[in-house]
């Protein structure tokens, strides 16, 4: 019996997966690559079902002999392992992201003299229009809380961005740039309280509830699908925290980041300029073990965030504190500092790699602006948070219209500034 090789993610199987596999059979035993995670998510959206869901579908469709996991977009080492006869795609993938791919499965299958098939793509139904109605009807909150851990688990590195309303999340949730084959986009959103409280135009130090805080989660959640890391400050009162702990799982968020300070939170870029007091280690991990305590689901995250860069305490300290918050049951550690450099950052992002619990690490570079994300990738940084950048970019351009307005006595010079009002009519679909 020949083989037949067939390369799929099989997130959403449609009738155009099922004629490829039927037509493959033609040729012989089907084996069916199926990409794992990690393989789909190098060059697009992380998939809708997990890898082990994916293959118990894959591996009851009639035309499947076995499915094997195919751990990069390249099919070059499968190939090589299992020698098929043929390898069977739909004809769509002669240009975009899969152009190379299928140069190099042309030159592999030369090795054996095995043939590719290309079968005319089947109109009228696609991954992408699946992928775009699934997109529509939105997510559920265990989708949506689970996404993070599975993004960690798959990509490596992740960046947020924060939000401050349901605009500031709409543009996270669809702002994209194509970077050669590959789209860029955030995976997240980062629920800041400097952002939310300043968009409020209150200070940021916790006079923000949390049920205010809450409204502006649902404004967020209501039109988004991405994953959300809500800043809890510093959580409050043990006793308090384990309800905010259940109350963001119930809407879906993913994680809570809280910080190892007490009493009256000040915002941390300004440092030792204002009095912060950092929170003993013992009282903190109570804290962290608290709120793991608290949890209904498994998935959700707390982040405890160090504050010993900070308030100058040393690196030796943000590793101490690092260790024992990891030890409480914190799921991952963020790590601030408020240099114009990531020199301290990245000496301690060395010493905790080598941690034995080592768990995800988060940076938040507001200061040290010119490293780049590969440079933190470099340094074992799992996520990125830009903390505040489109509240930021927002007030400037909305100050300069009020004083050109003022200025000039009408609006007309303010206009090269501004988004047409027929953009604006169509910026979010369904205003028609
Ligand atoms: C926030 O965005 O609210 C933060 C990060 O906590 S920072 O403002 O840098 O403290
Ligand atoms: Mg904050």
């Amino acid at each position: 019996m020949k083989k037949v090789y067939v390369g799929l993610s099989a997130d959403l199987i449609h009738p155009g997966h099922l004629n490829i596999l039927n037509e493959a059979k033609k040729y012989g035993d089907v084996y069916v690559g199926l990409l794992t995670d990690k393989a789909i998510a190098s060059y697009k959206r992380i998939p809708y079902m997990e890898f082990e869901q994916r293959k118990q579908v894959v591996e009851n469709i009639k035309a499947v002999s076995k499915v094997i996991p195919q751990e990069t977009l390249d099919y070059s080492d499968n190939l090589r392992k299992i020698k098929p006869d043929f390898v069977v795609h739909g004809d769509d993938w002669k240009e975009g992201v899969q152009k190379e791919t299928r140069e190099k499965v042309i030159d592999v299958l030369k090795e054996w003299h095995g043939e590719l098939i290309e079968l005319p793509y089947t109109q009228g139904i696609s991954s992408t229009k699946l992928n775009q109605a699934m997109r529509e009807i939105g997510t559920t909150p265990d989708l949506r809380l689970k996404s993070l851990r599975r993004m960690l688990q798959v990509k490596p590195m992740l960046r947020f961005l924060d939000i401050h309303n349901a605009l500031s999340a709409l543009i996270i949730e669809s702002v994209k740039i194509k970077s050669g084959d590959v789209t860029l986009e955030f995976d997240g959103m980062w629920a800041s309280s400097l952002t939310d409280s300043t968009a409020k135009g209150k200070p940021d130090i916790e006079a923000v509830d949390l049920t205010a805080r809450v409204q502006t989660l649902n404004e967020a959640l209501e039109v988004t699908t991405k994953p959300i890391i809500y800043d809890a400050d510093t959580g409050g009162q043990i006793e308090h925290f384990r309800f905010t702990v259940k109350t963001l799982e119930r809407l879906g968020v993913s994680a809570a980041i809280i910080e190892d300070k007490t009493g009256l939170k000040k915002n941390s870029l300004f440092g030792t300029e204002v009095e912060q007091t950092q929170d003993s280690i013992e009282n903190f991990s109570a804290k962290i073990a608290a709120g793991k305590a608290a949890q209904a689901n498994d998935n959700f995250m707390i982040i405890a965030r160090v504050e010993s860069l900070i308030l100058d305490k040393g690196v030796d300290d943000a590793i101490e504190r690092a260790q024992a918050y990891l030890d409480a049951g914190a799921d991952a550690i963020m790590i601030h500092s408020r240099q114009k450099e990531p020199d301290e950052v990245f000496k301690f992002c060395s010493v905790y790699n080598e941690l034995k619990n080592r768990k995800p690490l988060v940076a938040v570079p507001s200061s040290y602006n010119s490293v780049t994300e590969d440079e933190l990738q470099a340094q074992g940084v799992n996520i990125v948070i830009y903390a505040n950048h489109l509240l930021r970019s927002a007030y400037p351009a909305m100050i300069e219209t009020a004083e050109s307005i003022l200025t000039h006595k009408r609006s007309l010079e303010s206009d090269p500034n501004l988004m047409p009002i027929k953009e604006i009519l169509e910026l979010i679909p369904g205003t028609k």
